[in-house]
C-alpha cells in the first residue's frame, strides 16, 4: 500500500493506493485561508497537520488493514508559501501562500537582479518564496532574524512526519532560488535575497526516499514497520504524475483554486519575458512549463459567497452543454495575475452588466472569464514554441461538463475528461511513494487515466467565442491604468 497526501489551497486529499495502482480510499480534510489585508493570504501550518490527522482518522476507520501496510508515503502541496521554522523547528508566523501579493515590490527589486530570470528559469513573480523573505526582511526584522529554515507547504508537514528537513526539485523550482536546469539551489540567487544555503532544506528528487515515517506517529497509525517518505514535489508536477504528463506533448489543464496550462517538457526550455513558468518535474531529467492564472475556482467561489448559491448549484444553472457567450464579460484577477501580465495591483471586473443580468449570466460570465485568460495562458505557451494538441481536464472546476467544453471551444484544443479527475496530484504523490519504494521507471507507473468523455471544441459556435475573447483581451489595458 502507498500513501498520497495533497496539501491543496482548500484542504487535504489522501489516498489509499494499492501496488497494483488502484486507489482503493480517499479522505479529504478543509483547510481555511484567511486574508487579514488586502492582497494577503496565509494559512495556519498547524492546520495542515490537523488536516493529515483527520484524513488518517477517516481512512482508519474503514481501512485499517489496508494502512497497517502503507510502505512509503508521497506529498505533494501548493507550492511558493513561506513556512518560517526557528532553530527548535516551531513555526515563527502565519504562512504567506502562493497567491499573496504583498511582496510586490519586493518582487520587481529581486526581478532586476542580474542573472535571476537566466538561473531560475522564471520572472521572480510576488507569489514566488523569495520575495516574501526580502519582505519579511523589512516588515519583520525580528521574525526574520530568527529563521532557521524555509519550508514550502509540504515539507513542513514532512518536517512533522519525519522530523528531516528537505525539499524536492519541482517544489523548490518554485522559490527563485533554485538553479532551475543544475536542479540545486544558487548561492547567487540567495544571496541576492539575503539567505543562505544552510537556512534551505536538502534536495532529493521526488521519487527518491527523503526519510522515514517517525516510529511514534507510525504506531499511531497502526504500522509497526518502517515507511519511507518520499521526496514529492508541488501540486502541479504531481497532478501531472498523477494524469501520466511526463513528456513532451502531453499537457492539462487545472481548474483548481488557481488555473493552470501545463505542458511537460524533455528539457529546460526557459521563456521568463512570456511570464510562462518552467520548473523540474517531479521525476528526474524532466521539466514543464505552465501558465498560472491566481484565482480559477477562487472565482466561482467568490461568486458563490456573494450570491448564496453554492458552486455547484451555480453551475447547474448553466447545463451540460455552451450555447454561446454572453453578452457580460468578466475579468477574473481578484488575486492579481501572473500569467501573461504579471500584475499584482490589477483587479476584477465585470463589463456590460444591464437591468436583467441575473445569477446565470454572472456565472456565465465568471466561467467564460476564467477561461480567456486560460486561453491568454495558451498563446503565451504558444509563443515559446510549445505545441499543444490535446488536453485533460483536472480540478474542481472540471466537474462542470459545461466549463470544459466551454475551455475546448475557447482554447480551440480538444480536452479529454478523466473518469475521476479531482485525485490527480494525490494519486500522483502515491505513485512517486511506489516509485521511491520500488524503484520503478516513471513511464511504467505514471499513467493516463481512463478517459470519460473526449470533449471537441464547438465548430458551430468558436467564431462567437473567438469575437468574445477579443472583446476580453481589450479591457485589461483599457482598466490597467484606473487600478492603483
Ligand atoms: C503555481 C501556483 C499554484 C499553486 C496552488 O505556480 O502558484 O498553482 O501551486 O495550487
Amino acid at each position: 500500500m502507498y500513501l498520497g497526501f495533497d496539501l491543496g489551497t482548500s484542504g487535504l486529499r489522501t489516498v489509499l493506493m494499492t501496488g497494483a495502482c488502484d486507489a482503493i480510499a480517499v479522505a479529504e480534510a478543509p483547510c481555511a485561508v484567511s486574508h487579514p489585508h488586502v492582497g494577503w493570504s496565509e494559512q495556519d501550518p498547524n492546520d495542515w497537520i490537523n488536516a493529515v490527522k483527520s484524513c488518517i482518522a477517516t481512512l482508519c476507520a474503514d481501512h485499517a488493514s489496508a494502512l497497517s501496510s502503507v510502505r512509503a508515503i508521497g506529498m505533494s502541496g501548493h507550492m511558493h508559501g513561506a513556512t518560517l521554522v526557528d532553530a527548535g523547528g516551531d513555526v515563527l508566523r502565519p504562512c504567506i501562500l502562493w497567491n499573496d501579493t504583498r511582496a510586490m515590490d519586493e518582487a520587481a527589486m529581486l526581478d532586476q537582479t542580474a542573472g535571476v530570470r537566466e538561473i531560475s528559469g522564471n520572472i521572480v513573480f510576488p507569489g514566488f518564496t523569495a520575495p516574501k523573505l526580502a519582505w519579511l526582511a523589512r516588515a519583520e526584522p525580528d521574525v526574520f532574524a530568527r529563521v532557521h529554515k524555509v519550508l514550502l507547504p509540504k515539507d513542513y508537514l514532512r518536517f512533522w512526519l519525519t522530523g528531516d528537513f528537505v525539499s524536492d526539485m519541482s517544489d523548490a523550482a518554485g522559490t527563485s532560488w533554485l538553479d532551475v536546469g543544475a536542479r540545486d539551489w544558487s548561492d547567487d540567487l540567495l544571496s541576492a535575497s539575503g539567505m543562505r544555503r544552510d537556512q534551505m532544506p536538502n534536495l532529493v528528487e521526488g521519487s527518491a526516499v527523503s526519510g522515514q515515517l517517525r516510529p511514534e506517529i507510525a504506531a499511531e497509525w497502526g504500522i509497526f514497520h518502517p515507511v519511507a517518505v518520499v521526496g514529492g514535489g508541488g501540486d502541479n508536477a504531481v497532478a501531472a504524475c498523477g494524469v501520466g504528463c511526463l513528456s513532451e506533448g502531453d499537457g492539462f489543464v487545472s481548474l483548481g483554486t488557481s488555473g493552470v496550462l501545463l505542458a511537460a517538457k524533455d528539457r529546460f526550455a526557459p521563456a521568463p519575458a512570456s511570464a510562462i513558468h518552467t520548473f523540474c518535474h517531479a521525476v528526474p531529467d524532466r521539466w514543464y512549463q505552465m501558465g498560472v492564472i491566481l484565482a480559477a475556482t477562487d472565482c466561482m467561489n467568490w461568486l458563490s459567497r456573494t450570491l448564496g448559491p453554492s458552486p455547484a448549484e451555480l453551475s447547474g444553472l448553466l447545463g451540460d452543454q455552451i450555447a454561446g457567450p454572453n453578452s457580460v464579460r468578466f475579468l477574473p484577477y481578484l488575486s492579481g495575475e501572473r500569467t501573461p501580465h504579471n500584475d499584482s495591483r490589477i483587479r476584477g471586473s465585470f463589463m456590460g452588466l444591464e437591468i436583467g443580468t441575473c445569477h446565470t449570466d454572472l456565472t456565465q460570465s465568471v466561467m467564460e472569464g476564467v477561461s480567456f485568460a486560460l486561453r491568454d495562458n495558451l498563446e503565451a505557451l504558444k509563443n515559446t514554441g510549445t505545441q499543444v494538441d490535446r488536453l485533460l481536464a483536472i480540478g474542481g472546476g472540471a466537474r462542470s461538463r459545461y466549463w470544459v467544453e466551454l475551455l475546448a471551444t475557447i482554447l480551440g484544443v480538444p480536452i479529454d475528461l478523466p473518469v475521476d479527475g479531482d485525485f490527480g496530484a494525490a494519486l500522483g504523490a502515491a505513485r512517486l511513494a511506489m516509485m521511491g519504494d520500488t524503484g520503478a521507471h516513471a513511464d511504467d507507473v505514471m499513467i493516463r487515466p481512463e478517459i470519460a468523455e473526449m470533449i471537441d471544441p464547438r465548430d458551430d459556435l468558436c467564431g462567437a467565442y473567438d469575437d468574445a475573447y477579443g472583446d476580453y483581451r481589450a479591457f485589461y489595458p483599457a482598466i490597467r491604468r484606473l487600478t492603483k
